[in-house]
Parts: C-alpha cells; structure tokens; sequence
C-alpha cells in the first residue's frame, strides 16, 4: 500500500463526474485505486447516474459527501459548486455517455456535473461509455470532435462486448487504464529524448493450424514497463505475443504470435532505440516441422515423438549488435539459483541489465498482478521487493535509466 505523500497523484485534486451509464460500477474501483496514488478524490453524480451505483458506496470510498444538486444548500454551505470548480486539478467524466457529451458540448448547465464543466479552468477529461452504434453515431462524433477541439481529454473508450450484447467500440476503460491517464496527465515528462523497445508475453509455437506450444505468461509485467516509460514521456514500441491486455496510452504495440515472428520484428527495430528490454518468455524451441493439417490420432498409437529445434536467441542477437546497439536488458525466469543463473546468463547473453525473478511461486512471476525482481549489472546488484507490477515497473525504470545514463 502506498502513503499518500508517495504515490504518483499525491496530493492531486480531482472531481470525478459519474453519469448514467452500466461502467459507473468500475468508479469504485478507479476512486480506491486514484486515492490509493495519494489523489484527494471529490465526487459530483448525476441524478440518473444514482441507478447505477449509489451515492453512499462512493461516499464511503472518497471519504466525502457526493455532491449530487446544483441547488443543495447543505452543499453550497459547505463547498458551493464553484469553489469546488476551482478547487479540481483535473475533472474526470467516467461514465460519459452519449447524453453528457452532449450536453457539455452545447454549453449546458442544467446540472451540477455541467455547470462544473462551465466553471472550472482546470482540464477535463471523458472516458465515452456507450453503445457502440450511440458511440458511432454522427452526433457523438461530431460533438466528441468538438471537445477534442477545445481541448477536452478523451480517454478511451475500448472495442469488446458491450453490456448489451453488442461488439464494438463504446466500453469504457477499465480501472486501471484510466489511473494510467490520469498518472500520465500528471506525471513529468522526463523521458521524451529516449525510445524504450519492449518484448512482452509468451510466444506461440505451431504443430498443426488448431496447436501451439506455449507458457503462463500474460504479459502484464512487460505491459506495465511499457507503459512506466509512456507515462514518462518516452517513446515506447511493444512487440507483444498473444495476450489479453489492453495497450498502454502512448504505446506503438506490434502483435506477433511465433518466436520467429518477434525476433524478425525486434531485428527491424532495434536499431531506432536507445533502450531494449526482453521481457517475453520466449519459447526455446519450436516444432520441426508444422503439420499443414490437424495431426490425427491413430488407435493403433500410444505416444507419437514430437521433434523440437532451437528458436533464436532474440535479446542476445540484440546484445550483439555493432552499429547502433540499444542498452540491453534481458530478464532471467528462474525456479532455483536465482543469483547464479540469472548472472550466467547475463555474461553468456552479454547483457547490460538482468532482472532475475523467481518463476517457483504462484504469487509472483508468470500470470500473477505482483513480482519481486533482483536486478545484476556487471558492478552491482539490487533487489526490487515484492510489489504491484505497475509499481514495480516505474521502479525498474529509473534503475534503467541511472544504468543507461552511466553506460553513455
Ligand atoms: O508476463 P507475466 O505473466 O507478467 O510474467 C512475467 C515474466 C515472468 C514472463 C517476466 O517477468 C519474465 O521473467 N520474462 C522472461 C521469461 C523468460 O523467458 O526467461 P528466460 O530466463 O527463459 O530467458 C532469458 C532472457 O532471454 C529473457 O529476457 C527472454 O526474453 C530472452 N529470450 C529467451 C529465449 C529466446 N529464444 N529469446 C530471448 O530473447
């Protein structure tokens, strides 16, 4: 758990406008996580929006009264609507359905949500939820078009299935996408002069068009380095293997599915970067040969022999390069002899950076929200404790950095 004078919105002021859409549920979840960062989170509702989650859940996880009326005297007394449009370093709108979009965009003040959008200064952001034919729709377009115009933030919303059974785009980002817009909103862009290329995921390895060869890995630790650096400003390309995550802002993400595959695509890219960082368990070895139709099961058979060979090595073909070779970082998936396996293979890859991290526990490593790394370069050592892998990752970044910067 973070203090609140140590997160990334410490001290942040933030209104968060919730109207009438099925995704107002995921607000609680995104105030925990926002007062988690050390934000001060201030709620206004609309009327319609109390349908979808209520006013006391909110209350509860802001630690403030919900401001729901424009006329509420009690409200007023205390923090009129607005002391409390000034007050605001950043108005979120999450849900903004078609209708408040709409509203805002036409000047409106019928309500206290609207007439804050009227009498802030400070920047506004909306994560569009809707239908994805409301979302489609001309009127939402243009007015969406409108307030990106003036200057609007708009965040989001994801493609997938909609509450009503449609698929499209309209689903409004998830908790945690939209803390990382609003951590990137906030966060100092340090790192705009350094281009960070990242391997994430696992990597599928045909036998037959409907098998693969494959591991646990789900991509979130390589996701979250990825979107560390974004946040900080630097330009991030993700090669990633097959996973189901949604892509960080600011991140340029190239899917592949076969070792092959990444390394054909890290090999195009390495050279326009300053930093490479492998954090993809790459599978070792492939099939021999792939069956160009379903392999058949044979009655008269017990066991068949499927024959592997070696994939490329793709961090090492990196850490080889002669002209224009990134600062290299591998990472080191161990069950035993952390130390001494990660190190052999830092020397064996010729590798800047590796960070070790033990693969043994269900709690950590492959598929799991937490890691614990051990990071070896050819001076020093030093462990990064069990943690979130978003908080974690922007750990890693700056011992990256402070590495890289001394290696220059
Ligand atoms: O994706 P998650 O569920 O969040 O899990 C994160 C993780 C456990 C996958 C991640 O933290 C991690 O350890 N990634 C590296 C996994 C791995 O393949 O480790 P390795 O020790 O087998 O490989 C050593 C290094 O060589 C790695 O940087 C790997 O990307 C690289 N490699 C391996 C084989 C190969 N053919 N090419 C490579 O580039």
């Amino acid at each position: 758990m973070l203090g609140k004078n140590t997160g990334s919105l410490s001290g942040k002021r933030i209104i968060l406008g919730i109207s009438a859409g099925i995704a107002a549920y995921k607000c609680a979840e995104l105030t925990r996580r926002l007062i988690e960062q050390g934000a001060k989170v201030r709620v206004v509702m609309t009327d319609s929006a109390k349908e979808f989650i209520s006013p006391l859940t909110m209350q509860a996880l802001s630690g403030h009264p919900v401001s729901e009326h424009l006329f509420d005297p009690a409200a007023e007394a205390s923090m009129g609507h607005i002391e409390l449009a000034k007050w605001a370093d950043l108005v979120l709108i999450a849900p903004a359905t078609a209708d408040i979009l709409a509203r805002i965009t036409a000047g409106m003040g019928n309500d206290l949500l609207t007439t804050l959008c009227l009498a802030t200064q400070a920047p506004i952001a909306v994560a569009p939820a809707m239908n994805q034919q409301m979302y489609q729709a001309v009127a939402t377009q243009e007015n969406l078009a409108t307030l990106t115009r003036r200057g609007y933030l708009i965040w989001g919303p994801a493609y997938g299935e909609q509450a009503c059974g449609d698929i499209g785009p309209g689903r409004m980002l998830e908790a945690s996408g939209l803390l990382s817009c609003v951590e990137t909103h906030f966060s100092k862009k340090d790192l705009t002069e350094i281009s960070f290329l990242l391997t994430a995921g696992p990597t599928q390895e045909a036998i037959d068009p409907v098998r693969y060869l494959t591991n646990k890995s789900s991509g979130r630790m390589g996701y979250a380095i990825a979107q560390a650096a974004a946040q900080r400003g630097a330009k991030v390309t993700l090669i990633s293997g097959p996973v189901a995550l949604e892509t960080p802002e600011n991140v340029f993400r190239i899917d592949v599915e076969s070792a092959e595959e990444m390394h054909a695509a890290v090999q195009t890219h390495a050279k326009d970067h300053e930093i490479f960082i492998a954090c993809a368990a790459v599978a070792d070895f492939k099939a021999a040969d792939i069956a160009t139709q379903k392999v058949k099961k044979k009655e008269s058979l017990n066991e068949i022999t499927l024959t592997l060979i070696k994939n490329p090595d793709i961090v090492a073909s990196v850490a080889s390069m002669t002209k224009n070779r990134p600062f290299t970082v591998g990472f080191a998936a161990e069950t035993q002899h952390l130390e001494a396996h990660a190190q052999k293979k830092r020397i064996q890859k010729n590798l800047d950076l590796i960070c070790a991290n033990d693969v043994s526990r269900n709690d950590q490593g492959f598929n799991s929200h937490q890691n614990a790394l051990h990071l070896y370069w050819d001076t020093g050592n030093k462990p990064l404790p069990l943690n979130d892998k978003t908080e974690l990752a922007k750990q890693l970044i700056n011992e990256i950095i402070t590495l890289y910067k001394k290696a220059k």
